[in-house]
């Protein structure tokens, strides 16, 4: 068994004092238990709130953090990157790879996210890749060739051997902050098309490994539906993880 990951990523929200106010509210919410090795409840803050967000979260070992984006260079003339080191010494552990908004508001490509999926591994960070369709593509029938193509891009980045895989989030463009949620037949076939492909590209042992999360219009009222989806690991929330009560009422789903 997988344990349930509940993820929020913040996007541009949620500055350093507003994120020391997000863990303290949320701590007085939830105690997340600890049971096994990886930690389950996952916030990507902005990269300039992570020491914040470091600091709040203290000792305890179930809150895993991470950045939005990296660079795949270690370090260089590149205004306005972070790269996969100063992320982990600013406390990441994790890194969002290929966010829907990364790849269509900033052009973000399949190579690139084959190079930052490799340059945070080098780097000791679990990427956590986004793979989904746009509505076009759903409609034209396009669901297993695009996501398909984007998990293969990533596994290029993967070393045969890594110790500790990567996680995958399937974010259909068009349910992200849309209100839209995917149906539970939709989920669990576009999880059951990624389970097989990390199954034909490496092992079933590698694919068993893989946590696979669903994103896109997550909210209290349908988290728990949605993470009893076959091959539905956990959850990656955007707007629903801002706020420090509803972001607890979906990790209790967990
Ligand atoms: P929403 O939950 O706001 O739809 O965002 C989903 C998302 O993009 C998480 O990465």
């Amino acid at each position: 068994m997988r344990p349930k990951v509940i993820a929020g990523n913040w996007k541009m929200h949620h500055g350093p004092s507003a994120t020391r106010r997000f863990f303290s509210r949320f701590f007085s919410e939830f105690s997340p238990r600890f049971e096994g090795a990886e930690p389950t409840i996952l916030i990507f803050p902005p990269a300039i709130s992570l020491p914040a967000a470091a600091e709040s979260r203290g000792g305890r070992p179930e809150i895993g953090l991470g950045i939005q984006n990296i660079h795949w260079e270690s370090k260089g003339a590149l205004t306005g990157e972070h790269s996969a080191s100063m992320a982990l010494a600013a406390g990441a552990r994790f890194a969002l790879v290929g966010h829907s908004e990364r790849r269509h508001v900033f052009g973000e490509t399949d190579a690139q996210v084959e190079l930052k999926v490799a340059a945070a591994i080098r780097e000791s960070l679990t990427p956590v890749v986004c793979v989904g369709e746009t509505l076009d593509e759903r409609r034209g029938g396009q669901v297993e060739e695009v996501i398909v193509r984007q998990l293969d891009a990533a596994l290029l980045g993967v070393p045969e051997g890594a110790k500790k895989p990567i996680l995958v989030a399937y974010e259909p463009v068009w349910a992200i902050g849309t209100g839209e949620t995917a149906t539970t037949d939709d989920v669990a076939e576009a999880h059951g098309i990624l389970r097989r492909r990390l199954t034909e590209v490496r092992s079933d042992g590698f694919a068993q490994g893989v946590a696979i999360l669903y994103g896109g219009s997550v909210k209290p009222g349908n988290a728990a539906d949605l993470l009893a989806v076959a091959d539905v690991d956990g959850v990656l929330v955007g707007a629903a993880s801002l706020d420090p009560e509803s972001f607890a009422r979906i990790a209790e789903s967990g």
